[in-house]
This record gives structure tokens, C-alpha cells and sequence, in this order.
């Protein structure tokens, strides 16, 4: 028996999980739950990260949870637990499977269009920090971080993966055209990696010509990395494409704990009424069963769904509306009466179990992830974001009466766009800039200098952030503004 952690979630969370649960103990899994507390009502007992001590516990010793979608309190200040779990434990790579299921009518099944894709997604970084601050009261500032480890670890799972499933194109979706330092990493590191797997087809597309290609001929994607904030959105997509949410699985992969779960939230609106779909509740766990080396009742079990759909059999959210919709406990009933089926398209081969994926151990301390050597690193100014509803030009004053005898003003930029030197009035302007110092002659600069510059330019200006401008040998570390 393998001992795995359960927490039911709210909303249909309870329902579709016990339908799960009695699917797995018909078909005699072997495994043991410890149910775990997590969860909306765990937020409204007290425990502001919505998981009790215990729980955290016990999924940091099993490794594995298995959840059902938990809601996020309303109100400012609260996180929502499924992104505290995901990053708290460090599940990086979130994977998303979505097929064609037969009795699910799309349009593509309907046009004869066959869908196997794959999102990979980055489950750690981006905008998913939510590390906001108001820099002034009409400008909110979001700190999106995209890290070399933490791409690398994203992206050699999803290499792993796509050639355990003779995957036939691996591609990275991005925005690097236009976030060349933060995208540009994530892209350069996906090639970095493809160079180890030269037995597979590695390219790229832009994520909105992604979109584009998504709805017309997903047939032609197999696997698809992104980062976070792009993945999440794309991964929605492809739900749409196999039919919505009520059968889009998801697995978090970690490297010592992974977590299982649907897509889906908690759906209030049907919520205690024994109509939700548990499908993608059941691909989840199936996959989770897949990930413990369960291959042969995986199998089963996933037959058995896919014949069940294939019959005709539905729940209120999807199918043919001559045939009466089943409830959540009918419809798992009605797999469980459909064990040991083939389903005549898409059957899973009946392959022999494996050891579990998993490699589990106690860790004593954080790892720290860093991965290349510090090269020739020099500070050669300061980016400082002021407040002011000043125009360019008597900013540019006062910055050049302030700038001292090591700094010269290079530009200043508006939402990222230069307003002085050159720029057009046509620009238009919030109360927040961004001034940019150089060194004069690029001489090398450092710490004590940009806080003297940072001191001198206080006095006539409130100075929201700063990030310092570096050069790592003959590369600059930093974007340009547009039109500069
Ligand atoms: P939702 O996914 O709960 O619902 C969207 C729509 O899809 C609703 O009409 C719902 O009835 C339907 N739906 C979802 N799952 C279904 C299923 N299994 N069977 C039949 N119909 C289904 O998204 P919403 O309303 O935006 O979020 C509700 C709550 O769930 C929020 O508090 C949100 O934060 C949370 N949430 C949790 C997630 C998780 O635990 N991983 C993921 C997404 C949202």
C-alpha cells in the first residue's frame, strides 16, 4: 500500500473527490489516504495560509496530495492556497493533459480533428509571485521574475517527458519580441536544453500566433511549454478545445512532493447538488496513479471512463441533451459498472507496472537553485522610478542639477517610453517616471554612489523604486526604453 494525502476542497470539491475515491476503492487501488485539512474553512478557523500545521506535515513526509479545487477568500491580503501549495513546495512544472475524449462533442471531434496536447507550464515564477506595490496612487507596479534555475528545472521536465511519450514536436510559447530580458531567458534556456535532445523536433512560437494556431490546427501541437501567467491562459484554451473544464486534469510535479488535481475551481454555482463532472477530478488521480507506477489499474480505470463517455453517458455539463443527464454518484457508478471495457477508439495499453516516479527524503534546509557563475559583473547606473506630474523637460532640469560629477542622464521614459531627449507630445504621461543615470565614460560605479545620487535626488523628488543598471562583460542587463 502506498500512503498518499487527501484534502477534499470545497464547493463540489467534497462531492467529485468521493466519487473519485469510490471509483479507486472499486477498482482496489493500493492505496491508503490520510485525509488532510486545507481549504476555504480552513482559512475561516484561523489559519491564514489555509492548510493546518498538521497537514503540511504530513504532505511534506507522503509526498504526494491529491486535492480537490479549494476556494480563494475574497478580500485583499489573503493567497490563494492552490498557488501557496504549488510554490511552497516547489511542484514546478504544472502539466496539463488534454486529449479528445469520444462522447465529448467539439467542434473538432465533430470535423474529425484529433487534440493530444500537452501544456507544460512554469508553476513557480512570473507574475504568480503577486509581489505588487501602488508606486504612486495611479500606478501599480507587478515584479515578474522568470529565473535561470527555476526555467531550467520547467523545461527539462518538459524535454523528459515529451521523449518518454515519443512526443513528435516540443515547442516553447512566449513573448520575447517584446520581453526580450525576462522571455528571451525562458526562450534561450529552452534551446539550451534542446541541444540534449536531439531525437526531438524543438521550436518556437509566439504566444499569440500560439492562440491563433491553437484554434485552428491544434492537431499539428503535441507538447507546449510556458511560463506561468502565458501557461494558465493557454492551458484554459486547450480546455476549451476537448470541451471545457469538466475534463481538463492537471498534475504539479515537484522533485520531493507533487500534487494532483482538476483544473477547475470549485464551482459555487453547482455546489452540493450531485451535479458536477468528476472527469477531470478521476484524469488527475488517474495520472497521479500513472506517477506511482500503478500502471495496470490506471489502464483500467481509464478504459472505463473513456467507454463510459464513449456510450453516450453524461453529466449535466456536457453530451448529448436527448439522453437524461446523470448525477455525480450515477456517473461514477456508471464507471465503475464499466471496469474491465475497451472503449473502441483511444484504448490505453495495459502496460506493466513500475517503480513510483517519486524520489522521497527529508530535506534539512532550502536548496538554493543558482546556476552559473558570477562573469565580470559592473554597475554602470541606476533606473529610479520618481513621482511627479511635472513634463520631461523640468524634470530633466532638476535630474541634470542633481546628477553630480559620475553620472549623466541618458534618458527618461513614461510607461516605458522615452520622453526626453526625444519623444513626441502626443505622449501621454502618468504621474510616475523613470530617469536613467549612466556612468560618464562608463566608468565602473558602485553602491555608495547610487545611494549618493539616490539622496541628492531626493530632495526634489519622491523616489518610488530603483534598479540598478549592470553590465556583465560586453551585455547590457537591462532593456532599453521604447524609442530610445
Ligand atoms: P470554476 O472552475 O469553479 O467554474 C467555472 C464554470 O465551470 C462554472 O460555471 C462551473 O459550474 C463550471 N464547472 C467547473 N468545474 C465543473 C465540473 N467539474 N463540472 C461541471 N461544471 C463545472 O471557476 P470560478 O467560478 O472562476 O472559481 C470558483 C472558485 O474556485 C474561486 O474561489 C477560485 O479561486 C477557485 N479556483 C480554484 C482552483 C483550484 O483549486 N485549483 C482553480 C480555479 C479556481
Amino acid at each position: 500500500m502506498i500512503k498518499i494525502a487527501v484534502a477534499k476542497g470545497d464547493g463540489i470539491g467534497p462531492e467529485i473527490m468521493r466519487a473519485v475515491l469510490h471509483i479507486f476503492n472499486e477498482a482496489k487501488v493500493p492505496l491508503e489516504y490520510e485525509m488532510v485539512e486545507m481549504g476555504k474553512w480552513v482559512f475561516d478557523k484561523g489559519f491564514n495560509n489555509g492548510m493546518t500545521p498538521a497537514a503540511k506535515e504530513t504532505i511534506e513526509d507522503l509526498g504526494i496530495l491529491f486535492k480537490g479545487p479549494m476556494e480563494t477568500p475574497k478580500g485583499k491580503g489573503v493567497k490563494s492556497v492552490n498557488v501557496t501549495a504549488r510554490k511552497t513546495w516547489n511542484t514546478y512544472a504544472n502539466k496539463r493533459v488534454f486529449q479528445t475524449l469520444h462522447g465529448v462533442d467539439t467542434v473538432f471531434s465533430k470535423a474529425g480533428i484529433p487534440i493530444d496536447i500537452t501544456i507544460v507550464r512554469e508553476n513557480i515564477e512570473d507574475t504568480y509571485g503577486g509581489i505588487e506595490h501602488m508606486l504612486t496612487h495611479d500606478v501599480a507596479l507587478s515584479r515578474r521574475f522568470i529565473t535561470r534555475p527555476g526555467s531550467l528545472q520547467v523545461i527539462k521536465y518538459a524535454f523528459e517527458m515529451a521523449r518518454k511519450k515519443a512526443a513528435k514536436r516540443i515547442t516553447c510559447g512566449h513573448k520575447a519580441n517584446i520581453m526580450k530580458i525576462t522571455d528571451g531567458l525562458f526562450l534561450d534556456i529552452f534551446y539550451e536544453v534542446a541541444k540534449d535532445y536531439p531525437d526531438l523536433k524543438a521550436d518556437d512560437v509566439i504566444v499569440d500566433d500560439l492562440c491563433m494556431k491553437l484554434v485552428t490546427r491544434p492537431d499539428i501541437f503535441d507538447v507546449v511549454v510556458l511560463t506561468n501567467l502565458q501557461g494558465d491562459i493557454v492551458s484554459d484554451l486547450c480546455a476549451g478545445l476537448i470541451g471545457g473544464l469538466g475534463f481538463a486534469p492537471s498534475a504539479n510535479i515537484g522533485d520531493h512532493i507533487c500534487i494532483f488535481e482538476a483544473v477547475h475551481g470549485t464551482a459555487p454555482d453547482i455546489a452540493g447538488q450531485n451535479k458536477a463532472n468528476p472527469t477531470a477530478l478521476l484524469l488527475s488521480g488517474i495520472s497521479m496513479l500513472r506517477h506511482l507506477g500503478l500502471m495496470k489499474v490506471a489502464a483500467m480505470i481509464e478504459n472505463a471512463l473513456l467507454f463510459t463517455l464513449e456510450s453516450g453517458i453524461h453529466t449535466g455539463d456536457f453530451g448529448n441533451k436527448e439522453i437524461p443527464a446523470l448525477g455525480t454518484k450515477e456517473f461514477a457508478e456508471a464507471i465503475i459498472h464499466n471496469f474491465h471495457q475497451q472503449p473502441k477508439q483511444g484504448a490505453k495499453p495495459n502496460l506493466e507496472d513500475q517503480p513510483p516516479t517519486q524520489t522521497k527524503f527529508k530535506l534539512e534546509r532550502n536548496p538554493m537553485l543558482e546556476s552559473i557563475e558570477k562573469e565580470n559583473e559592473v554597475i554602470v547606473g541606476v533606473d529610479l522610478f520618481i513621482e511627479s506630474n511635472e513634463q520631461p523637460d523640468a524634470i530633466a532640469m532638476k535630474c541634470l542639477k542633481n546628477a553630480g560629477m559620475k553620472f549623466t542622464l541618458v534618458n527618461i521614459s513614461n510607461r516605458g517610453t522615452q520622453v526626453w531627449p526625444t519623444g513626441s507630445v502626443y505622449t501621454n504621461l502618468v504621474n510616475q517616471y523613470n530617469v536613467r543615470f549612466e556612468s560618464i565614460d562608463h566608468e565602473p560605479l558602485n553602491q555608495q554612489d547610487i545611494i549618493g545620487l539616490y539622496i541628492s535626488l531626493s530632495a526634489n523628488f519622491k523616489i518610488c523604486s530603483s534598479e540598478l543598471l549592470n553590465r556583465w562583460g560586453d551585455k547590457n542587463a537591462y532593456s532599453m526604453a521604447q524609442g530610445q
